[in-house]
Formats: C-alpha cells, sequence, structure tokens
C-alpha cells in the first residue's frame, strides 16, 4: 500500500495509460480521481475499481479549459479535503508532417498536450503548498527527444512537455513539490491503434513493426507505465525531481 489514503488525480483515466495508472493507484491505497473528457469511458474505470474494492470517482475534465479544470480541482478538494498526486496524461495524437498540419491542428495539440498539463499544474499546485507538498507526474513521451517522420506536432509538444517538468521541477521545489516525467516507448492502448488506423496501416503488419523497434521486441503494456508512475508518486522517489523515466524497452537505446 504505497499510497495509503492519498488523494491521485489522474486525467485522461479512462483509457490506455491513465486507466491502469487509476488502477494500479487504487490498489495502493489511493482515492482516486478520473478526471476524463469522456464521462462514459471514466465512469468505466470508476467501476472498475469500485468493483475490486478500490476507491474512486469520476468528474469530467476538459484539461484545454482552465474553468473546468478549476472545476475538477475544486470539487476533488471538496470531496477530499486535499489532494496528493497528479498524473498529467490527457492528450491527442496529431500525426501529421509540418507541411500537412494546418494551424489548429497545431492550436489543438499544443493546447492539450501542453497547456492542458501546465492549467492541471496551475490548479493544483497552491493545494499541494498548503498541504506542505506534493508529486506531479507529466506522461510525455520517446518522442519528446527521438526524430520520427511526419508526427512534428505532436513531437514537438512532448518536447515541451520535457521542459514544462525540467523548468517546473525548478520552480516549485522549494514547496517541496516533486514534478518528474515518464517517457514511454510504444504501449498498446486504444491512442495508439488510433493512430495505426488513421494511417490507413494494416494492423497486424503495424504491430509487428512496432514491436520489433525495441530490443526487447514488443510493445509495452499500460500496467509497466502505471507502476513507474506509481514509484515516482510514492516515496520511494522523494530525492527525485526534474527527471525523466524512458520506459521503453530498449526502442532509443542507441
Ligand atoms: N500509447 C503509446 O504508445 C504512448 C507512447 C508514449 C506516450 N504516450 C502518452 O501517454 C498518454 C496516454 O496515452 P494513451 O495511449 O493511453 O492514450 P488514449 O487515447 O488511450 O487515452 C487518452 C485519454 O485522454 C482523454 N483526453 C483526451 N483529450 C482530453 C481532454 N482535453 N481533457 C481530458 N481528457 C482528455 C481521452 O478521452 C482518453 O481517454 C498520453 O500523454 C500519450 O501522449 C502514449
Amino acid at each position: 500500500m504505497r499510497l495509503q489514503e492519498k488523494v491521485s488525480i489522474i486525467t485522461g483515466g479512462g483509457s490506455g495509460i491513465g486507466r491502469a495508472t487509476c488502477q494500479r493507484f487504487a490498489k495502493e491505497g489511493s482515492y482516486v480521481v478520473v478526471a476524463e473528457i469522456k464521462e462514459t469511458a471514466g465512469q468505466e474505470t470508476v467501476d472498475l475499481i469500485t468493483d475490486s474494492g478500490g476507491r474512486s470517482n469520476f468528474l469530467p475534465l476538459d484539461v484545454t479549459d482552465i474553468n473546468s479544470v478549476k472545476a475538477m480541482v475544486d470539487d476533488t478538494v471538496k470531496r477530499y479535503g486535499t489532494i496528493d498526486v497528479l498524473v498529467n496524461n490527457a492528450a491527442i495524437f496529431p500525426m501529421l508532417s509540418v507541411e500537412d498540419a494546418t494551424e489548429d491542428d497545431w492550436i489543438n495539440a499544443m493546447r492539450t498536450n501542453v497547456i492542458g498539463y501546465a492549467n492541471c499544474i496551475k490548479e493544483v499546485a497552491p493545494i499541494f503548498r498548503k498541504s506542505g507538498g506534493g508529486s506531479i507526474i507529466n506522461i510525455a513521451s520517446v518522442s519528446g527527444f527521438i526524430a520520427e517522420p511526419k508526427v512534428v506536432p505532436y513531437n514537438a509538444s512532448k518536447g515541451a512537455v520535457m521542459q514544462l517538468t525540467r523548468c517546473t521541477a525548478m520552480d516549485l521545489a522549494d514547496d517541496h513539490i516533486r514534478v518528474n516525467g515518464i517517457c514511454p516507448g510504444l504501449i498498446d492502448t486504444a491512442g495508439a491503434t488510433q493512430i495505426i488506423i488513421d494511417r490507413g496501416l494494416d494492423l497486424i503488419e503495424a504491430d509487428k513493426e512496432r514491436a520489433a523497434m525495441g530490443l526487447m521486441q514488443r510493445t509495452g503494456r499500460p500496467e509497466e507505465i502505471a507502476s513507474v508512475a506509481l514509484f515516482l508518486a510514492s516515496e520511494d522517489a522523494s530525492f527525485m525531481t526534474g527527471t525523466h523515466i524512458v520506459v521503453d524497452g530498449g526502442q532509443t537505446i542507441d
């Protein structure tokens, strides 16, 4: 029980890495706020948690809307009294070259993947400060530091998330707020599958190709990111801030 009685908010908790993180944190004793734009998906995560004896509730959230973030944070504090952990995870996947991307594609990528993370940190930081500290985990990506074909807005947004992590860690260190990131490689989620579909690729062939990219010759499971998020959220990572853990099965070793 590494998060006994802690209060955790996980954005984008209705699917993939977010859902696995919600489930793992609840198993470790945390109250889990599933903060998600898709109500049915978010509520499904809550049901999975409560059916296995965990404590969780759904709150509607659009990370791009500061008023929605404020309402979600206020509701959480009213309900539980404080907040201990924020996992910034909700993101979109605009896979385009710089020539194909429209200005709107760029705005949407940055609004959700970067400003959305910043909005949540902005509203949660004063609560952490009041209670003497907290842990923020930004889900970045290996796409934040490697080049890949035709994914410019997404990779640029993930590079920005990595700088958001480092700079915010510096600003919040005096308040005992740790800010770290995780850089997953290819993880099997609905979001990752949608990219293959959007690109018109064959799912089985694309899966084989994706798996071959890492030393471990397979894609990762959302639970394998959730366990690293748990480490960063817990006291086991008490001397870590401003850094990223790469979890990619050896994809970016060279
Ligand atoms: N799957 C991968 O291979 C992979 C690799 C590296 C990094 N990541 C990162 O991991 C995180 C989760 O990815 P995933 O693959 O689980 O994606 P996913 O699409 O399965 O889940 C993302 C969730 O975020 C929610 N969401 C989207 N926009 C939102 C908004 N404005 N407000 C609130 N919720 C919103 C979606 O409804 C969805 O439930 C993302 O930050 C992604 O960039 C994923």
